[in-house]
């Protein structure tokens, strides 16, 4: 094998048994709660994720293009600031930002090898050869996992950079995201950095727009937790029987998704062995994308251990990355 041959390994802490267990303990605790809810991390199957990159690409949801160039124009400032030669990048979906990081790393002359993170196998595999094959020489090591669980299991050689971007920390409720920064920090080494990637509070119809499309593409996403659920757990679930709403919480600052019931529904979830009643109009939960403030989300990093080095906003101050020490 020549020496600028990049090598592509996939470690999969999410087998079928584990996958199944979490899926099952999620969907009845959240199915028999009162209100219902269903946690996040199923929206991503194969299906799922591919309706995420179409929202990726939607007029109304900035953040992706906001994020976008905020690395186009940081980048080489972060590759130097870290240091590093090891990214790692938690919730990497198709990794299509990272390139810029990717890009910016190589040309410090740092760059050796790359960590994707995903729960959705598939995109996961297919962004890590795709970026194995633009980067010669690079050591590919994707890892499905989940965050929430399994960071102890990540790999800790080299001088790493550990990349969470999208403002996906926003889905997690306040209280897992204060567990989630301790138990990274915890993993953290001397000389390793923290880049994270967060939505600002901002005006409340720009967010909801974000989150409610005229094209009804996130309607789908939300509505595929419902598919997953079907196909996965033999259930009944009549997507198109529940209606996409968006609000925005100004209390707790975040956007509110949820699957409103249109008719009374009777839903068996076989694979549960359980039945499920909907009243008309009753709405379900299915995330929440918090908005931060860059003050507060400053405070959250300090108060889980991590000294705040650089924060960068976009001109329109729509979203920041920030790059914390450990
Ligand atoms: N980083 C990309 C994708 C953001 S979407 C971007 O900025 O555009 C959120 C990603 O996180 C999805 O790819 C999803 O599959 C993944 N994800 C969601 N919950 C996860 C979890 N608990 N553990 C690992 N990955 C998760
Ligand atoms: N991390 C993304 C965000 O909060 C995920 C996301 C975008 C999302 N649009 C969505 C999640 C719609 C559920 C429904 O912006």
């Amino acid at each position: 094998m020549p020496v600028s041959q990049s090598t592509v390994h996939v470690i999969n802490h999410l087998d079928r048994d584990y996958l199944r267990q979490a899926l099952e303990a999620d969907v009845r605790t959240g199915l028999t709660a009162s209100p219902k809810w269903l946690p996040p991390k199923w929206f991503y199957d194969a299906a799922g994720s591919e309706l995420f990159s179409r929202i990726t690409r939607l007029p109304e949801y900035y953040p992706t293009r906001r994020e976008l160039a905020i690395l186009q124009a940081r980048a080489a400032d972060l590759a130097v600031a870290c240091g590093a030669d090891t990214l790692v990048e938690l919730g990497s979906g198709t990794s299509e930002k990272t390139v810029l990081l990717l890009e910016a790393l190589a040309a410090a002359g740092t760059l050796r090898a790359y960590t994707p993170v995903d729960v959705d196998a598939v995109t996961l595999e297919s962004a890590a050869r795709r970026v194995a094959g633009s980067f010669p020489g690079l050591d590919v090591r994707a890892v499905c996992a989940d965050f929430e669980r399994h960071l102890a299991l990540l790999p800790r050689t080299g001088r790493r950079m550990v990349a969470f971007l999208g403002g996906t920390i926003g889905n997690l409720e306040p209280d897992a995201r204060g567990v989630f920064l301790k138990e990274l920090r915890a993993t953290l080494r001397p000389g390793d950095t923290f880049l994270l990637g967060a939505d600002l509070v901002k005006d409340t119809g720009r967010l909801v727009a974000a989150y409610d499309d005229a094209a009804g593409v996130t309607a789908a996403f939300n509505r595929n937790v419902l598919r997953v659920i079907n196909r996965d757990l033999a259930a009944d679930f009549d997507p198109e029987a529940f209606a996409h709403v968006a609000v925005y919480d100004a209390r707790h600052d975040w956007i509110e998704m949820r699957l409103r019931a249109s008719r009374d529904m009777r839903v068996r979830v076989g694979g549960l062995g359980l039945i499920v009643d909907f009243a008309e109009g009753e709405e379900m939960r299915t995330e929440i994308s918090a908005k931060f403030r860059p003050d507060g989300l400053r405070e959250e990093l300090v108060a889980a251990g991590f000294e705040v080095r650089r924060r960068y906003t976009d001109p329109a101050g729509d979203f920041t990355l920030v790059l914390a020490g450990a």
